[in-house]
């Protein structure tokens, strides 16, 4: 598939990787829609950033794990641009719920952003993708290979490397759904120096992979290939054989 002219909806795309990503499509000439749910700011900056590669921008606030805000962003998307070619699944929470205290609702915040969310954002999608399309999730490789501390957001990821395959075979032979189980790529706010040094110690590569990597998968995953469906690409520096 080609970029120039198609519509991407781009979920938690007002910061950070999903930013990155709506920019980088944008470069390519893709008109971007992408949703935010509290960083309006952000999402104002972006609106612009994205205009300045002479495409059209729509942010939406949602929370996805809300059928009703996905409806919503659906509807906005379609009435501003009649059509949907692509969807990132970029947005997620990312809590540390030690198992002590580990309680039902760190359950179902994490479940329902996660991996309800990504569900919900399918559903729409692929109806709205009536010429055809493309969907990239956004797992962890921890969904294949947990650490601790993390019980809901590991599990969350697992589910989304299922959602995957599943919804790749629902929606053959018009959609092709994929996802990227990122590794170390960009810390969490609160990450110390040294627990960052530590996280690269543990794997293979022995670093911290760059936001590159993973818009550098997207592009492959758009415009590389229209033969890969249920796939799930490790851009983890080696984390699953450490
Ligand atoms: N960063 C990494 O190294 C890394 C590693 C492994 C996997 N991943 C995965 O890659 C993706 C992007 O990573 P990231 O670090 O850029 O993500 P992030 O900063 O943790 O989150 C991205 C955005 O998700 C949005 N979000 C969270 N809960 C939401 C909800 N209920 N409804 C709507 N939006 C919600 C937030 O939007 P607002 O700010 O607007 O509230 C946030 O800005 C995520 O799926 C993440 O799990 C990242």
């Amino acid at each position: 598939m080609r970029l120039a002219g198609k519509v991407v909806l781009v979920t938690g795309g007002a910061k950070r990787l999903g930013q990155l990503i709506a920019l980088a499509l944008a470069e390519r000439g893709a008109h971007i829609a992408f949703s935010y749910r509290t960083s309006a700011q952000a999402a104002r900056f972006t609106v612009k950033a994205i205009e300045q590669h002479g495409v059209r921008a729509l942010a939406i606030r949602a929370d996805l794990s809300r059928a009703a805000d996905v409806r919503r962003l659906a509807e906005q998307v379609k009435r501003r641009f009649g059509r949907l070619d692509v969807l990132v699944n970029s947005a997620a929470n990312f809590d540390r719920t030690p198992f002590e205290t580990l309680a039902e609702r760190d359950w179902d915040h994490a479940l329902d952003a996660n991996l309800k969310g990504p569900f919900l954002c399918a559903l729409a999608a692929g109806r709205l993708m009536r010429r055809g399309g493309k969907i990239i999730n956004f797992a962890d490789w921890a969904g294949v290979r947990p650490y601790r501390d993390y019980l809901p957001y590991c599990v969350s990821k697992a589910g989304v490397i299922g959602l995957t395959k599943a919804l790749a075979k629902e929606l053959a032979p018009r959609i092709q759904v994929n996802a990227i189980a990122p590794g170390p790529i960009l810390p969490p706010h609160d990450m110390s120096v040294a627990a960052r040094r530590r996280a690269a110690r543990r794997e293979p590569l022995q670093r911290w992979g760059s936001p590159q990597d993973i818009v550098n998968t997207v592009l492959f995953l758009i415009e590389g290939t229209d033969f890969m469906t249920g796939s799930t690409v490790f851009v983890d520096g080696g984390q699953l054989i450490a």
